[in-house]
C-alpha cells in the first residue's frame, strides 16, 4: 500500500477508536492495527462448487458415521484418481484370465470334436474316452463314472508332467491313451470300496418287523418323507406292484379309485404280514389286492406262470437292501406293460463329499441297525439296468431319491416332455 493510503486509513480509524466505550479495544496490543480484508475478485462458479463439495466432504468426515466417511473417500477426486490404476490392473488380469478361459474352451471344443469325429467314423472309444466324451458334453455322471475320470485326469497330469522334457518331436509321438488297468489301483482305494458287500436281508427283516413302524416314524417325520410317499402314489394308475412293501406304510396315500388292481410283495413274511392287516383295515372291500412273499430279483419266475404285467411298479427304499438290486429293477422292466411307469423313492448317495464320506464312514454302524447299504447310486444301479429315467429329483443333499423310469424305445408322456423339448424337439414327433 501506498504512503499516502497508509495515512489515509490512519485518520480514518482514528474517529473510531475513540468513539469506543472505555474499556474496550480492538483485539491484539494497541501498537498493533487491525487487519482488514479486501474484498478480492468474485470466486467462478466452479470455484464455489469446490468450495461447497470440500465443505461437504468435511462435513462427511467429521460426521462420526464409518459409513459416511467410506462414501466421503470414495467419492473424493484424489482417491477416484488412485484408483485409476487398479482399475487399469483389473482389467488386464480379467483380460489374461478371460483369454486363458476361452483358451481353455476352444481346446475343450477341439478335443470334443475329434472324439465326436472319432465315433463317427466308426472308431472304438475306449473307457477313458467315452467318460471324457460325456464330460465334454456335460452329460450326467454317476459315482463310477465320476471317480474313473478322476483316476484318469490324475493320469494324464503325471503324462503331462513326463512330457515337460521331451523334445517337440518325442512330444508328437507319445499319446495319452489309458486303459481301465491303469487306474486299477487308485480305484482300489476310491470310496467305491466302502460299500458293503450285499447280502440277502429276509431274516433281519422278519426280525425287525414288530418294531419298524415305531421306529422308523419319527426319523420319517423329521424328514417329511410322508410328503415324497404321497408323490410316489400319485403316479399310481392301474394294474399295481409294490415291491418290497415292507409294513405298508404306502398304503395311507393310496387312492383305490385310481387303480384297478394292487399286488404287493416282499420277502419278509412278518413284514408282509403287517401289509396284510394294514390294507385290510383300510380297504375292507377291495377285492382285486394280493400279497406275495418272494423275492425281487426272482419276480418274473414268480409271475410266469400268470403272464401278468403292470401299469405301475413302484418300490419305497427297498433297492438299499436287495442283494441284486440291478436285477431287481430288471425284472421291473419285464413287467411293465407298454406305457408303464416304475416310481422309486430311495435313498442313497448325496450330491455332496461331505455327506458322502459321512454315509461311507458309517455305512457298517447303518447297516447293523436297518441292515441296508445307505451309499449306493441308485441312478448308477437304474442306469446299468438298461433302464431309462424320465424324472429324477433329489432331496436332502441329494441322499432322497425320487425316480420315474419307463423301458428303453417306449415313449414320453406329454407331461414329461420339458418346455424346451416340447417346443424345439419334439413338436410333432410321432412319440409324443
Ligand atoms: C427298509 S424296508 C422298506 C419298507 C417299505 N418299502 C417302506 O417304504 O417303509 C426294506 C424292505 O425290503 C424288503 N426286502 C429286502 N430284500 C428284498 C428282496 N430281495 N425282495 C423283496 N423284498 C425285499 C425287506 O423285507 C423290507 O421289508
Amino acid at each position: 500500500m501506498s504512503l499516502r493510503g497508509q495515512m489515509l486509513l490512519r485518520t480514518r480509524l482514528a474517529p473510531v477508536s475513540a468513539q469506543l466505550p472505555a474499556g474496550i479495544r480492538f483485539k491484539g496490543t494497541q501498537n498493533q492495527s487491525p487487519k482488514f480484508k479486501y474484498r478480492g475478485r468474485q470466486k467462478s462458479p466452479e470455484e464455489l462448487k469446490e468450495e461447497e463439495e470440500h465443505q461437504k466432504y468435511l462435513e462427511h468426515i467429521n460426521s462420526g458415521s464409518r459409513i459416511r466417511r467410506w462414501g466421503a473417500v470414495a467419492g473424493s477426486q484424489a482417491f477416484q484418481k488412485s484408483m485409476i490404476k487398479w482399475y487399469i490392473l483389473g482389467y488386464g488380469v480379467f483380460m489374461m484370465f478371460g483369454a486363458n478361459h476361452f483358451r481353455k474352451l476352444y481346446a475343450k471344443d477341439v478335443e470334443k470334436k475329434d472324439l465326436l469325429d472319432k465315433r463317427g467314423n466308426g472308431g472304438v472309444l475306449s473307457e477313458w474316452e467315452s467318460l471324457r466324451l460325456k464330460e465334454l458334453a456335460g452329460e450326467k455322471l454317476r459315482t463310477t463314472d465320476v471317480l474313473k475320470l478322476q483316476a484318469y485326469h490324475q493320469l494324464k497330469e503325471k503324462f503331462e508332467q513326463s512330457q515337460k522334457n521331451l523334445s517337440d518331436s518325442e512330444k508328437e509321438s507319445a499319446v495319452f491313451d489309458p486303459s481301465p488297468k491303469d487306474i486299477e489301483d487308485i480305484m482300489n482305494k476310491s470310496p467305491l470300496e466302502s460299500i458293503l458287500p450285499a447280502k440277502d436281508l429276509t431274516p433281519f427283516y422278519n426280525e425287525l418287523a414288530p418294531k419298524y413302524d415305531k421306529e422308523i416314524g419319527m426319523e420319517e417325520t423329521l424328514s417329511f418323507i410322508g410328503g415324497r410317499r404321497k408323490w410316489v402314489m400319485k403316479h399310481v394308475s392301474g394294474d399295481v406292484l409294490e415291491v418290497a412293501c415292507g409294513t405298508g406304510r404306502n398304503i395311507k396315500y393310496l387312492d383305490p379309485e385310481h387303480i384297478n388292481s394292487v399286488t404287493y410283495l416282499d420277502s419278509s413274511e412278518k413284514m408282509m404280514e403287517i401289509t396284510h392287516e394294514k390294507f385290510r383295515k383300510k380297504f375292507p372291500d377291495f377285492k382285486k389286492a394280493g400279497f406275495v412273499v418272494g423275492r425281487a430279483e426272482d419276480l418274473v419266475e414268480i409271475t410266469s406262470d400268470q403272464g401278468v404285467k403292470y401299469d405301475t411298479i413302484i418300490e419305497t427304499f427297498g433297492l438299499c437292501s436287495h442283494e441284486d438290486p440291478v436285477k431287481a429293477l430288471q425284472n421291473f422292466g419285464k413287467l411293465l406293460k407298454p406305457g408303464g411307469r416304475i416310481v422309486l423313492l430311495e435313498h442313497g448317495r448325496g450330491q455332496y463329499d461331505f455327506i458322502n464320506n459321512t454315509l461311507d464312514r458309517r455305512a457298517e454302524n447303518h447297516s447293523k441297525k436297518w441292515g441296508c447299504r445307505w451309499n449306493l447310486d441308485i441312478g448308477e444301479l437304474v442306469d446299468m439296468s438298461g433302464l431309462e429315467i424320465t424324472a429324477e429329483k433329489r432331496h436332502h443333499f441329494g441322499t432322497t431319491w425320487c425316480i420315474v423310469a419307463k423301458n428303453k424305445g417306449d415313449s414320453l408322456k406329454k407331461e414329461e416332455i420339458g418346455f424346451f423339448e416340447k417346443f424345439f424337439t419334439f413338436a410333432g414327433s410321432k412319440d409324443v
